[in-house]
């Protein structure tokens, strides 16, 4: 069987962290978001985080007018962010759930418990032309929620994947993301997946059939330092193209 290529998402929101810690204007993500289109990235993926301590709405706004490749907003569902979302209009918004204290998105959206709310932003989003997709755990029954409340696409959430310390965890892991996406792809959802991936932990997801997309930052930015953005940029691609046929 033939395998479509895997989209390359770069996450540049690491880009941000550094030039906040220091609150000036450099290391600038929306430059880094340049170089990577430039690397052959598919698409440019930010979070904009309601504590802001990364990515600031300037930098999605510059974003929107200098990319080539479609803007992949990360965004929490609320009232606030949906709004600056149709002020931008991003190609997608992935809506992740979101806890101020957390180190990153810890986990996945619960669909079920927020049925209502996630299904008027999909609808009030696609109304703008903006495509939705939500962050959810390799679980079948997110899967089915998320098919009823119409997006068109579901990002799975690799962490549990990535954090594995023995082969048996992660092929267990790897078992229940490959089951999930068979699952989305039988209810013609798109299937991405992104968090904790990485240069080694790619090769054995980017085997599966049903992924069309990744989105990876922090092992990006942080082996940047090492071999330049550019050149960490190219290697992931080759990584997913060299696994995607093997
Ligand atoms: N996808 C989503 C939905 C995320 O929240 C994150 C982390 O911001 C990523 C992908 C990228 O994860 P990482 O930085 O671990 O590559």
């Amino acid at each position: 069987m033939m395998l479509t290529r895997i989209r390359l998402g770069v996450n540049v929101d690491h880009v941000a962290t550094l030039r906040e810690a220091r609150k000036i204007s450099e290391p600038d993500p929306v430059q880094a978001a340049i170089f990577a289109e430039q690397a052959g990235a598919d698409q440019i993926t930010v979070h904009l985080r309601e504590d802001r301590r990364h990515i600031q709405e300037r930098d999605v706004m510059l974003l929107r007018e200098v990319l080539h490749v479609p803007l992949n907003l990360e965004m929490a569902p609320t009232q606030e962010m949906v709004h600056f979302a149709l002020k931008v209009k991003p190609d997608i918004v992935t809506l992740v759930p979101e806890r101020r204290e957390e180190v990153t998105t810890e986990g996945g959206l619960d669909i079920s418990r927020n049925k209502d709310i996630l299904s008027r932003i999909t609808n009030h989003l696609g109304d703008a032309g903006i495509q939705t997709a939500v962050f959810i755990a390799p679980d079948l029954q997110q899967i089915k929620e998320a098919k009823r409340i119409g997006v068109s696409a579901i990002e799975l959430h690799t962490g549990e994947y990535a954090n594995t310390r023995t082969h048996a965890e992660r092929d267990r892991r790897l078992n229940i993301l490959k089951e999930a996406c068979r699952a989305a792809a039988r209810v013609s959802l798109q299937v991405h997946a992104g968090h904790g991936l990485n240069l080694h932990n790619i090769a054995l997801l980017a085997q599966i059939p049903e992924l069309e997309e990744v989105n990876i930052g922090h092992s990006i930015v942080g082996r940047a330092i090492f071999v330049g953005f550019t050149k960490a940029i190219q290697e992931m691609r080759t990584a997913l193209d060299l696994y995607r046929h093997t």
